[in-house]
């Protein structure tokens, strides 16, 4: 994959800088990630990290906030003794995200690391609340960090990318003052979770796939991304967002994109950009019109007594909708979405629902062929075939061929956001969402928001905890798909 080019005669180092460095992603995502690079012995070799908080701290103390947190969310192998090596690349820094002069301490602290004849790395990492992006980033060029003699200078920025079309592009055009595109690594971790990664390679490197990956063959796609938490301590944030916003908009529709996707030209980080943006542009508009055929949104019971949701909510916490593609290989496929909160179980899996092409009678209606890809918790790959039951008279069964990845690895994949800053660290943008992606998302989350704008309670269907969401789910599909194979799985 395209790597930016750096200088190989000049001796680098990279520093990268987390703004949220006492924040729940740091402590459960970005530290345990950072420390498995570290032991794999894949990190630059001379790595450090600032870890910025608003709280007093000593770097001590917060060396000790971070190992007792990693040997509580780090669910691949810790040792104290590698972790305290670990540990002393990492710094805490104090800083208020809205006081200039701390930026100028920070810049002081950046120039007194400086050493003759080396040129540095920044990553700037900003894993906090999305009401900081713009003032963090405008600092960063105030305080004049931007200008520091680098070799290169990059910007990770987590979800949500905005609340809509517009305020995404106010959001951008305001970072984008301060850092090129190719400098901004936008994320959404779903795109480096392993087996969606699998699916190029499943796809273009299995001839028997790569041929029958169109209309022709499939029948309908089902995307699904389900949870057994309800919104816990986020309600604040969730009550405004709701699950079209918090996962459609951009998990599922990288899922979407992913699986729907031409062969790029290359697996460089734009050329696989560019197909996926395709995609995008080719989903069918999506009005008012048939609405019940297209979208249904749930809410569980109790979600209105969740702490910091407004009593009278009618926020979605799940959503399914029918998503079409416009071009040659996907015309008259439905590609359906489901996510929610508070269901039976947490999974997330792209089922492909082949063609019936059953010819002759055995007794029992031939089911189609089925390919599960399961992302998680599981992760592998599930063929459903048609078999004869071994007997005197004929009659069929139906098997799975299994791929368990987890089973022969022993659920050990890496976490995404290793991948994630591994690739960012070595300029691969790839699994990163470029601006025209997300604009693309945008505007079509927003018309299905605007959709149902002002009679949302009327289409809003009540779910109970742990269940598989409204009993509406069922017939929903029924139209162009045989089931939601997930939901109706017997196996
Ligand atoms: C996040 C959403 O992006 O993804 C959360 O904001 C959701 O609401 C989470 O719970 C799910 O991620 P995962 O990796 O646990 O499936």
């Amino acid at each position: 994959m395209k790597k930016d080019k750096a200088s190989t005669d000049i001796k680098t180092r990279t520093t990268m800088v987390i703004f949220g460095g006492t924040g729940d992603l740091t402590h459960r995502k970005l530290i345990p990630a950072l420390y498995q690079l570290y032991i794999n012995k894949y990190l630059p070799e001379d790595f450090s990290l600032i870890s910025i908080g608003r709280r007093d701290k000593t770097t001590e103390e917060y060396r000790s906030d971070l190992l007792a947190s990693t040997k509580r969310f780090s669910t691949r192998n810790l040792d104290d003794e590698s972790f305290d090596t670990f540990s002393r690349m990492i710094t805490y820094f104090r800083l208020d995200f809205n006081n200039e002069k701390d930026y100028e301490r920070l810049h002081k602290e950046l120039d007194d690391r400086d050493q003759d004849g080396v040129l540095d790395n920044y990553m700037f990492y900003l894993a906090v609340s999305p009401d900081y992006f713009t003032e963090i980033v405008e600092n960063l060029k105030t305080s004049r960090i931007r200008k520091k003699k680098s070799n290169w200078q990059r910007l990770i920025i987590e979800k949500p990318f905005g609340q809509d079309l517009e305020s995404a592009t106010k959001l951008n055009a305001a970072i984008s003052k301060v850092f090129d595109e190719k400098d901004i690594y936008r994320i959404d971790h779903y795109v480096a979770k392993e087996m969606i990664q699998n699916i190029n390679m499943l796809r273009f490197q299995n001839a028997i796939f790569e041929s029958i990956w169109n209309r022709t063959h499939i029948n309908s796609v089902q995307i699904t991304v389900l949870e057994k938490e309800g919104v816990g301590t986020r309600g604040g944030y969730y009550d405004d967002t709701g699950a079209l916003r918090d996962m459609v908009q951009n998990h599922l529709l990288q899922l979407l994109a992913i699986t729907a996707m031409e062969p790029p030209k290359t697996l460089d980080a734009d050329d696989v950009r560019n197909e996926k943006v395709k995609v995008f542009k080719a989903l069918r508009e999506f009005t008012d019109e048939h609405l019940e055929e297209k979208l249904i949104l749930g809410q569980y019971s109790g979600y209105q007594k969740e702490d910091k949701v407004d009593e009278d909510s009618t926020t979605e916490t799940l959503v399914a909708t029918k998503v079409y593609i416009d071009n040659k290989r996907w015309e008259g496929v439905p590609f359906y979405l489901l996510t929610g909160k508070a269901l039976k179980n947490k999974t997330a899996q792209i089922t492909i629902e082949f063609k019936n092409s059953s010819r002759y009678h055995y007794g029992a209606n031939s089911e189609p062929n089925i390919l599960e890809i399961k992302i998680q918790p599981d992760e592998g790959i599930t063929l459903h075939l048609n078999v004869k039951q071994p007997g005197v008279i004929d009659k069929m069964a139906m098997v799975e061929m299994d791929y368990c990845q987890s089973c022969l690895y022993l659920f050990n994949s890496p976490d995404s956001y290793e991948k994630l800053i591994l690739d960012a660290i070595n300029g691969d943008s790839t699994l990163f969402t470029r601006w025209d992606e997300l604009q693309l998302t945008w505007k079509y989350v927003d018309s299905i928001i605007s959709s149902v704008k002002g009679s949302k309670s009327s289409y809003l269907r009540c779910y109970e905890v742990g269940s598989d969401g409204p009993p509406e789910l069922k017939s929903f599909i029924q139209s162009g798909a045989r089931h939601w194979w997930y939901l109706n799985r017997e196996y």
